[in-house]
């Protein structure tokens, strides 16, 4: 149908004779299909001749559909829209228009469907812009290379695997390992940043979407954040189409030159819909029994995540995808496929996890290809003497467990190493300032820890902490300056510490 076919929405009679005077009739040509069946989500539409893949289709029930696979015979959609009303036999037309979400900043702090809805019983929100679901990623001549850093507030990421803005980081790990809890902790930790997050929950139980929304609120992280939701119950369409809509939502942002965070929270369930998707609408199967083309689908979703250069507007979008492993086997189809399309992971261990160490990264098998360039140098020199030495009593650990006789110097190494350990566990939602970090490195590096026991690590850690939140030293602040007022601190609070016991 056209415009001029279809009666005015409001107004009243004069705007109806003026519509009624404008009128001309004509003959209007258009394709229609019919519904051959439906089910589980998708529908064979028989017709529509010139459709296209992506092109959105309206069905005579009003409900929407999009066309994700084309047969010489039939058209395979994928609805939008959950409806009983829908039977073979419905009619259906295209719309001419492609899959886009309305984007705007009144999306901050909603929760929407991958379609724009809302979802948390508020009005919808207004938009900006139509924003294009599918499209192609920044050239690179539009490109930056990663120069900024991005701050999780994680101890043991800041420093040893660092991110930067545009980069793509990937969290992998079994199941209930804390893959969501290091996002989150991020997304929490871009308060006063000036960085927007989108959190993309895909495939999710109703509880677990309902618990992230209510921990982003709880510390004021849901008004610089929008939340994009199909949950586990949504149809498998809108399951597929979640992570799109959340990048398209983080471009909007980054093409108005903003920095960006997105999770997509979790990929490894994005795969299994896609590829039940694709089963019922018989691709043949590959791998796993997943689509040849799976490894596409995420590469075109994780090359849009990029830095933009000044003369782009300088925005970034950086992506924090989450992956599942089972048993921690990586080299499985799809955590392969996202080790290599994105820039690094922080690799979750059940191990640590069980053993008390949280968050529970395993630093031998965790890597950040790009980040090392956007760490400031001051934290970058400082825990390279760390990294070294963490990693020397990771291998030396091994050793005692056979009981081998150890000379001093590695036993001063086991001692370091231990009190390294401490150090780095760190409860949720307790982020550490960039500040922070560069202190205990130098108290660190510099034994400030030796005399303490290990189980006054945490009290030695929060009252330097505390120091260093009431200090006017900023990390440009040369080194001597800090040096200095690190020894005085950690003296000072290693006495308090000592006077409590
Ligand atoms: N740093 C931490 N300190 C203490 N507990 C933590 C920490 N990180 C995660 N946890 C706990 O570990 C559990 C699992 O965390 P989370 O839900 O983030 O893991 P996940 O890998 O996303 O799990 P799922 O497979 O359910 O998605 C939660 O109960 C969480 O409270
Ligand atoms: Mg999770």
């Amino acid at each position: 149908m056209t415009d001029s076919t279809s009666a005015p929405q409001s107004g009243g009679l004069a705007l109806q004779a003026r519509w009624l005077d404008a009128y001309q009739p004509g003959l209007r040509i258009s394709e229609q299909g019919t519904v051959v069946s439906v089910g589980d989500g998708i529908a064979w539409i028989d017709g529509l001749p010139s459709a296209a893949v992506d092109d959105i289709l309206i069905f005579d029930d009003g409900s929407h559909g999009t066309v994700f696979d084309l047969t010489p015979g039939l058209i395979g959609a994928v609805l939008l829209h959950d409806t009983d009303a829908l039977t073979a036999g419905t009619k259906v037309q295209r719309t001419g228009r492609v899959l886009s979400l309305p984007a705007g900043d009144d999306l901050l702090g909603r929760v929407v469907d991958p379609l724009g809805t809302a979802m948390d019983g508020a009005k919808p929100p207004t938009h900006t812009r139509w924003m294009p679901l599918e499209t192609s990623s920044p050239p690179v001549m539009a490109r930056d290379f990663v120069t900024q850093p991005l701050y999780t507030g994680i101890r043991m990421v800041d420093t040893m695997i660092p991110i930067g803005k545009g980069q793509r980081q990937l969290l992998i790990g079994d199941q209930g390992l804390g893959r969501s809890s290091v996002a989150l902790d991020t997304v929490v930790n871009q308060r006063g940043k000036d960085v927007y997050c989108v959190y993309v929950l895909i495939g999710q139980r109703r509880s677990t979407v309902v618990n992230t929304i209510e921990t982003l609120r709880e510390y004021q992280a849901l008004e610089y954040t929008a939340v994009v939701v199909a949950e586990a119950s949504s149809l498998p369409g809108l399951q597929y189409l979640a992570p799109f809509a959340g990048c398209a939502l983080a471009e909007f942002w980054m093409r108005q030159g903003k920095d960006v965070l997105v999770v997509y929270d979790d990929l490894s369930t994005h795969a299994k819909t896609y590829r039940e998707l694709s089963l019922l609408l018989r691709r043949p199967p590959g791998r796993e029994a997943y689509p040849g083309d799976i490894f596409s689908v995420h590469a075109r979703l994780l090359e849009r995540a990029t830095c933009l250069n000044p003369a782009n507007g300088g925005g970034s979008m950086t992506a924090l995808p989450i992956v599942e492993t089972e048993l921690g086997e990586i080299a499985a189809y799809i955590p392969t496929n996202l080790i290599s399309i994105t820039d690094g992971q922080i690799y979750l261990d059940r191990d640590l996890f069980s053993g008390g160490f949280r968050p529970a990264i395993d630093i031998a098998r965790s890597v950040s290809r790009v980040g090392g360039r956007a760490q400031h140098p001051r934290i970058k020199q400082e825990a390279g003497r760390m990294k070294l030495d963490y990693l020397q009593f990771l291998e030396l650990e091994v050793f005692t467990r056979f009981g081998a006789r150890l000379e001093t110097s590695m036993e001063t190494a086991i001692k370091r190493g231990h009190q390294l350990r401490e150090i780095l566990k760190q409860e949720r939602f307790s982020p550490s300032s960039e500040r922070f970090q560069l202190a205990w490195l130098i108290a660190f590096n510099n034994g400030g820890f030796e005399m303490v026991s290990l189980e006054a690590i945490p009290d030695l850690l929060a009252t330097l902490e505390k120091s260093v939140s009431n200090t006017m030293l900023d990390l440009e602040s040369p080194r001597d300056d800090w040096s200095e007022a690190v020894r005085e601190w950690i003296g000072g609070a290693s006495q308090a510490v000592k006077d409590d016991a």
